[in-house]
């Protein structure tokens, strides 16, 4: 584990992924000073920037407080900030780039006490086409040999299981697997990381978290937006590579893990990979695809320029996933994600099955509902007694609202949660090789069929109107596995009127 004595590489700084969200955490980590105070931050691309154009850059991403109190602080902790940073500039593909970069390494470090680590990490916010040369170029030109290494990737790993695999071992040529990071910023979500703790730490949930209690759970991504101006990237990968197989799976994995020895890096990530195993293939029977269409003066996903004409990716998919153990065997995992929807949302429902027949008739279902964006929430939905003088069920809830029970703390962005693990060496919330494996091997077929790569017809998507709930299908989809909606009209918040 190393947090002092250390440089932070960030390849690809000039990129969206850098400037969106790795300078922004790490900027948060430095102004709550949980960054080791002799830390410097390196930036490394192809565009040629003085250091004060890379600065500015830097940081474009960054608010100004809300609270004009903080301003004073905020303009230090800024000013500091950009006093860590540097830049050079190379390509990815040729030896001298590196060597520029370690040469500014050495002069950075050469400032160092005698007998000080030089540890270094390398974030590399890159495209898939130059991750195999960078990190081959890395290794061979900057590796420390005075400290530790570490090197933080993030997707796309591949497009399927074998493209996966042949840059995995690429990499692994080069890079240990101890020494690489997998990001998957989902994993550093509060809410995902928060499952392990309300599962395990709670005897009221994990008794009934099974099949005998489970009736169906859905894990649902909702965006408000299209595609807009990432329509080239998006093409070539799909609504399933670019949620699915990656962020909905891994909140799947943590949510029906059985319980691990400890919480060590280990121990979580194999019993990840066992229930992971668990799951065959999603079928194609098993699925519903849709692609979003121009309404209210928004855009279809084809009306963009830098989509293909007449292209059949999903933008929308629902699948359903079974696991094959003990305790789910039976209980579908619909999972549903889409873009260009009616609203922005992420959560994890568990819906319970029906009580026994007999003194009740149509009462409503219990559901746990874990909110992870926005406004991170756990709430039971529970049937209650309606007050007053008669005998009347209604459908209520147990509520813990972060906003209101955890008024004093500020909830950590994924990106900040994942790049001070990393910077401390804790990989329980990385991806490791053999779940990624196993993940691939999961959606490779579905993802096949559409793809059309065996020659079949690809399927075509149903559309569905730019800011709607998705296809018309949707419903029926859920249904199909057992889902039931809560009668519109019986669960109302606050309860008002004594029906
Ligand atoms: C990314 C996807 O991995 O996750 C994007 O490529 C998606 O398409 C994003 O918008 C969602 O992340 P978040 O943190 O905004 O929910």
């Amino acid at each position: 584990a190393f947090i002092g004595e250390t440089v932070f590489v960030v390849l690809g700084a000039s990129g969206d992924l850098a400037k969106k969200k790795t300078f922004p955490a790490l900027f948060t980590l430095f102004r709550q000073g949980h960054l080791p105070s002799d830390i410097h931050i390196v930036g490394y691309a192809r565009t040629k920037m003085t250091p004060e154009e890379f600065q500015t850059r830097a940081t474009s991403y960054i608010k100004p407080p809300k609270n004009k109190e903080h301003q004073a602080e905020f303009e230090t902790a800024l000013a500091g900030f950009h006093k860590i940073l540097s830049y050079v500039s190379g390509p990815y593909d040729q030896d001298s780039g590196y060597q520029d970069l370690e040469k500014h390494l050495r002069e950075i470090e050469s400032k160092r006490a005698k007998g000080e680590k030089r540890n270094r990490i390398f974030y590399m916010a890159l495209p898939p086409s130059v991750f195999t040369e960078a990190a081959a170029g890395l290794k061979k030109n900057n590796y420390s040999t005075e400290g530790g290494n570490r090197l933080i990737v993030e997707k796309p790993f591949g497009k399927d299981l074998e493209s996966c695999r042949e840059m995995m071992s690429a990499l692994k040529a080069e890079w240990a697997e101890s020494e690489t990071y997998r990001i998957d910023h989902y994993l550093g979500k509060e809410m995902v990381k928060n499952l392990l703790v309300l599962r395990f730490g709670n005897i009221v949930l994990d008794a009934v978290l099974n099949k005998n209690s489970v009736s169906n759970v859905q894990i649902t991504f909702k965006e408000p937006f299209g595609t807009e101006g990432r329509g080239g990237y998006f093409d070539e990968f799909g609504i399933i590579r670019d949620v699915c197989q990656n962020h909905l799976l891994q909140a799947l994995s943590v949510l029906t893990m059985e319980r691990p020895v400890s919480f060590s890096a280990e121990d979580i990530r194999d019993e990840k990979v066992k229930v992971l195993r668990a799951i065959p293939p999603i079928k194609p029977q098993d699925t519903l695809l849709g692609q979003y269409v121009a309404a209210d003066g928004k855009p279809g996903y084809l009306d963009d320029d830098t989509v293909p004409k007449g292209s059949t990716c999903p933008t929308f998919a629902a699948l359903t996933l079974f696991i094959n153990n003990p305790r789910w065997e039976g209980v579908p995992f619909i999972m549903k994600a889409g873009k260009a929807l009616n609203e922005g949302k992420v959560e994890i429902r568990v819906q319970f099955k029906d009580v026994t027949s007999g003194i009740f008739t149509d009462i409503a279902r219990d559901e746990l509902v874990v909110r992870i964006q926005p406004d991170e929430a756990v709430y039971l939905k529970l049937n209650s007694k309606l007050p007053g003088l008669i005998t009347k069920a209604v459908p209520t809830e147990l509520n813990l609202n972060y906003s209101e029970r955890f008024t004093d703390v500020e909830v950590p962005q994924a990106y900040e949660a994942l790049i001070l693990d990393a910077i401390k060496g804790d990989r329980s919330n990385f991806v490791r090789d053999d779940e990624l494996d196993v993940a691939w091997k999961i959606f490779t077929p579905i993802l096949h069929w559409i793809d059309g790569v065996d020659g079949g017809e690809k399927p075509k998507p149903e559309p569905y109107a730019y800011g709607s709930r998705g296809p018309a299908d949707s419903a029926a989809f859920s249904a199909r596995y057992g889902f039931r909606r809560t009668e519109e009209g019986s669960y109302t918040w606050p309860v008002t009127s004594v029906a």
